[in-house]
């Protein structure tokens, strides 16, 4: 039964932790583990927009793991192509935003990912996929971006505006699976008053009724966002 209380929550982001370990527990190499984690990844962005999460943020690849095997990399790269090629085949009725720097993928990729920016916009819930993302890259960016606009003094509000991320609210929860307890350079700006989630189930085990307890969970916080 999907869940009819989520609590308010309006944005839910995973760190999606744990397919390389999913992979070698089955004496499988890792790259089995991210095709199984790229299923998971559309089968709990679904369950989120189904019981009326507005947005979810996935860590798909961050600017730090280029530096992995260039057989793992590659597997990547192509799920996430082939990921493009289905949205840009079937509109699954989301608005899909890239957070992350574009160019890493080429000019044909990039044009593919403008494009479907662009022709989900009008959509009503909205999926964020992190692919050459950094936190700290995400601020840097938006930085230049103000200093190139002719900003010589710039507030809160003009780095929230300009982050990749801009015009989604900021994640009321941050879910990481595969039982590391760290951001990793994950939505540093937008995490400030992100309530956090750790398991140590590695991601292609992660299952909705998990994600359900969280969202219980989630409820039963006091957020006082500073105050009292
Ligand atoms: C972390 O697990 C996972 C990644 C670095 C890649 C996540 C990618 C996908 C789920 C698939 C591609 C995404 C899309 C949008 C189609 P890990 O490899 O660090 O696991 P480990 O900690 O067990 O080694």
């Amino acid at each position: 039964m999907p869940k009819d209380n989520i609590n308010g929550i309006k944005h839910i982001a995973f760190i999606m932790d744990g397919n390389g370990r999913w992979a070698k527990k089955r004496l499988m190499p890792r790259e089995f583990g991210h095709k199984y984690g790229a299923e998971k990844f559309e089968e709990i962005s679904r369950y989120c927009k189904k019981i009326g999460i507005g947005t979810v943020t996935v860590y798909a690849f961050s600017t730090e793991n280029w530096k992995r095997p260039k057989n793992e990399v590659v597997t990547i790269v192509s799920l996430f192509s082939e990921y493009i090629k289905r949205v840009e085949r079937d509109d699954e009725g989301s608005r899909i935003i890239f957070l992350g720097d574009k160019s890493a993928f080429g000019d044909e990729t990039k044009k593919k990912m403008e494009m479907i920016e662009a022709s989900t916009a009008g959509n009503p819930s909205t999926l964020c996929v992190a692919m050459n993302y950094g936190g700290h890259a995400e601020i840097v960016d938006a930085v230049n971006k103000l200093i190139k606009s002719g900003k010589t003094e710039i507030t809160e509000g003009d780095i929230t505006d300009t982050i990749w991320s801009g015009v989604v609210p900021p994640p009321d929860m941050i879910v990481r699976t595969g039982g590391e307890l760290r951001l990793s350079n994950f939505l540093l700006w937008q995490s400030s008053y992100a309530e956090l989630f750790f398991t140590d189930t590695l991601w292609p085990d992660f299952t909705v009724e998990e994600l359900d307890k969280m969202i219980d969970e989630f409820g039963k916080r006091k957020r006082r966002f500073g105050g009292v």
